[in-house]
C-alpha cells in the first residue's frame, strides 16, 4: 500500500498545472477511493495549499505550482541531496542524521511545520511557496574556525541572486538578506559538537519566493515574485544556491573570513547609518561602520569604535 505522503505527492503533481481534475480521475490514477482523495485534499489544504473543488469539475489549485524536482536539482549539482515534501524543519532533518551524512549534504522541503528562525522565532514555511534549504558542513578545526561563517552564507545567498537575476540584495548584520529595506531571506546556523573538537554546522536558509499574502509575519518582508518581472524557477534557484554555497564554504574553510570582509561591507544595508543594537533589554545606539575580521559588528559612538558579537543581537535602524 502507498504511504500517505506518496499519494499526496502524486496528487499534487497531477494538480500542479492549475487545471481542473475530477475526483474520479484522481482516484483511478492514484489507486485509491474518491473518499480517500477528498481526505488527502483536506490534509493538503491544512498545509496552506489553496485547492478548491467545483461540483461536476473536480479539484483545482488556485494557481499553478512549480514543485521541487529531485532529478533536475541532482542533475545540476553534485553531492548528497534529500528532498522531502513536508518536514518539521530541514535543519532538524540534517541535525538528526548529521553523524552519518556526507559533507555538503543538502535537505530541501516544500513545507516546514516547525520552521525555525534566529532568536527562537518561527519561520513561516507554507507549502511550495518559498525555498527552505539546509546544508551540513563539518569543520575539523572546531568552533574557532566558525567566526564569520553566518555572514559568509548571507553573502553567498546575495551573490546567487545577483548571478541569476542581476538583483543587488543587501545584507543586514549578521545574515539577513534585504531588498528595498524589507527582508527577503534569513540564515540560521546551528552547531553540533564539543568545544576544542571537530564540529558540524547545520546551515539553514529560508528565501521568500512567492509568499501567500495572508501569512502573518512580524516585520516588513518581500518575496522574489514582487521584485522580479518573471516567474521564478525554484529548481534553478535551489541548484545555483547549492553550488554557490558549497564553493563559498570550501573557500571560507581554506582561507578564513578575512577575504569576505570587503565584499560583505559593500552590501551592508546599514553602512554609515544610525542604528540600535538590541540584546534582550539592552539597547546600544551608534553609527554602523562595518564589520571586523571576526565578523563582529563595528559601532561608532562619538569617537570610539566597538565590536559586537553574538547570535542574540539584532540591529534596527534608528533614523
Ligand atoms: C532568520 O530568523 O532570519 C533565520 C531563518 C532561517 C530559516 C531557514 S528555512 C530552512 C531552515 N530550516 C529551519 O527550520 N530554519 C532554516
Amino acid at each position: 500500500m502507498k504511504a500517505n505522503n506518496d499519494i499526496r505527492n502524486s496528487l499534487l503533481h497531477t494538480l500542479s498545472s492549475g487545471e481542473f481534475c475530477s475526483g474520479q480521475h484522481l482516484a483511478e490514477h492514484l489507486g485509491v477511493t474518491r473518499a480517500a482523495i477528498s481526505n488527502h485534499v483536506k490534509a493538503l489544504q491544512a498545509l496552506g495549499l489553496d485547492i478548491f473543488s467545483l461540483q461536476g469539475k473536480g479539484y483545482r489549485l488556485s494557481q499553478p505550482l512549480s514543485l521541487l524536482c529531485e532529478e533536475t536539482i541532482q542533475s545540476q549539482t553534485k553531492g548528497n541531496l534529500i528532498i522531502n515534501s513536508v518536514v518539521d524543519s530541514t535543519n532538524q532533518v540534517i541535525k538528526d542524521k548529521h553523524k552519518e551524512l556526507p559533507q555538503g549534504s543538502v535537505c530541501l522541503a516544500e513545507c516546514q511545520t516547525a520552521g525555525r528562525g534566529r532568536r527562537g522565532k518561527v519561520w513561516q514555511s507554507p507549502f511550495g511557496a518559498n525555498l527552505y534549504l539546509s546544508m551540513l558542513w563539518r569543520f575539523d578545526s572546531g568552533y574557532q574556525a566558525l567566526d564569520g561563517l553566518s555572514l559568509v552564507i548571507g553573502l553567498a545567498v546575495s551573490n546567487t541572486l545577483e548571478q541569476l537575476y542581476g538583483l543587488s540584495a543587501q545584507l543586514k548584520w549578521p545574515n539577513d538578506v534585504y531588498v528595498n529595506n524589507k527582508k527577503l531571506g534569513g540564515v540560521l546556523v546551528e552547531v553540533e559538537g564539543q568545544f576544542g573538537g571537530a564540529c558540524s554546522t547545520i546551515i539553514g536558509i529560508g528565501l521568500n519566493v512567492a509568499m501567500p499574502k495572508q501569512i502573518d509575519i512580524d516585520q516588513p518582508w518581500v518575496d522574489l515574485t514582487q521584485i522580479l518581472p518573471h516567474a521564478i524557477n525554484r529548481n534553478e534557484l535551489a541548484s545555483t544556491l547549492i553550488n554557490t554555497l558549497r564553493d563559498t564554504i570550501a573557500e571560507f574553510e581554506k582561507k578564513g573570513f578575512s577575504g569576505f570582509v570587503a565584499p560583505w561591507q559593500k552590501k551592508n544595508v546599514f553602512a554609515e547609518r544610525q542604528v540600535n543594537l538590541i540584546n534582550g533589554k539592552q539597547v546600544i545606539s551608534g553609527i554602523c561602520v562595518g564589520i571586523d575580521e571576526r565578523g563582529g559588528l563595528l559601532l561608532k559612538q562619538e569617537d570610539k569604535v566597538t565590536a559586537h558579537y553574538g547570535g542574540e543581537i539584532s540591529v534596527r535602524s534608528a533614523e
